[in-house]
């Protein structure tokens, strides 16, 4: 299913120029695209160029919907503030944020540098708990568990795509991409057969040997998001994951990412001070100064915001 949905990517986007920047990657300065139909991106400096792909899509998945469908909520926040302590100095870097989401949802998280984008990230990955307030995770309070058991939740249930790619530096690309599924106990063949086809389809199959540092940033990407699908969780979490690339490698990821949550009915959440993911959110959660300033629904999956 993965390598079908990277063919069709692959066709799909102009086989001269795109795949020219994904193999060639973030060197190539391409003018970035537009921010999606009808959203008023003001002074964007986008607003410039046209969007050079051709964005309509086809939703054959009509059973995976961001809809509620009288289902709990994957993930819950409720009231959950985050105070960093910094010597004598408190600052509350979230405050009281409620937030529900749903399975199939494609949440994009859109704010200002500084304004908790991050911190939220961390705390929806339980990769950190909350001063105050409940975070749940599958109707499971996670606010309070050990740190093993948090690890444990985490290492099946979310992948994570962050903003420096966090590749380990002294591993090579097929080694950063089988190592979650270590630390999962993988059988090591198996393990590695996973890791080589998820390679195979972010394109990447001629550079297992070469370390992070032998990549581009594109590259480097692209090895984070077969990293964060090795052991196939149910959500991936992706902080600014088109910040470090070019338009058109930024394109590829973001719809990969969308096929993903159509085809396989992943939950995506995108925490971004970019507008460009924003059109395939399902939701727009709106976030300043640590709250959450207003959540705008997308009806389909198309955002008309
Ligand atoms: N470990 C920390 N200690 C103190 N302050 C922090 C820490 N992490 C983040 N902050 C502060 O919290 C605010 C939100 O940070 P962050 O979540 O990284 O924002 P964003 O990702 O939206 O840029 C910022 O003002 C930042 O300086
Ligand atoms: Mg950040």
């Amino acid at each position: 299913m993965l390598m079908e949905i990277a063919d069709t990517l692959r066709t799909k986007l102009d086989p001269r120029k795109t795949l020219n920047s994904l193999r060639g990657d973030a060197d190539s300065s391409n003018s970035l695209t537009g921010s999606g139909p009808g959203y008023d991106s003001g002074n964007d400096p986008r607003n410039d160029s046209e969007p050079e792909l051709h964005k309509e899509r086809t939703d054959n998945s009509d059973t995976i919907k961001s809809s509620r469908n009288g289902k709990a909520p994957l993930i819950k926040l409720t009231d959950v503030w985050k105070i960093y302590q910094m010597g004598e100095v408190e600052f509350a870097a979230l405050k009281g944020i409620d937030l529900e989401i749903y399975e199939g949802e494609f949440v994009v998280v859109l704010g200002p540098s500084g304004s908790g984008k991050s911190t939220l990230m961390n705390l929806l990955g339980c990769l950190d708990v909350p001063s105050q307030g409940t975070v749940s995770l599958n109707s499971r309070d996670i606010s309070r568990m050990e740190e093993s058991e948090l690890a444990q939740i985490r290492g099946q249930m979310i992948g994570f795509i962050f903003q420096s790619f966090n590749l380990i530096p002294t591993l090579n690309t097929l080694e950063n991409v089988t190592l979650p599924l270590e630390f999962q106990e993988e059988e090591p063949s198996r393990a590695r057969e996973r890791a080589e086809y998820l390679l195979d389809v972010v394109g990447l199959s001629d550079k297992h040997k070469n370390l992070p540092s032998q990549l581009s940033g594109g590259q480097r990407q692209r090895v984070a998001i077969a990293r964060s699908l090795a052991v196939d969780p149910p959500v991936l979490l992706a902080d600014e994951p088109t910040g470090n690339l070019d338009s058109k490698t930024g394109d590829y990821i973001l719809e990969f990412l969308d096929e993903l949550r159509r085809k396989e009915g992943k939950t995506i959440i995108i925490v971004t001070h970019d507008l460009t993911p924003v059109q395939y959110a399902t939701r727009v959660v709106h976030i300043k100064d640590g709250e959450i300033e207003k959540i705008e629904e997308v009806e389909g999956n198309y955002c008309k915001l």
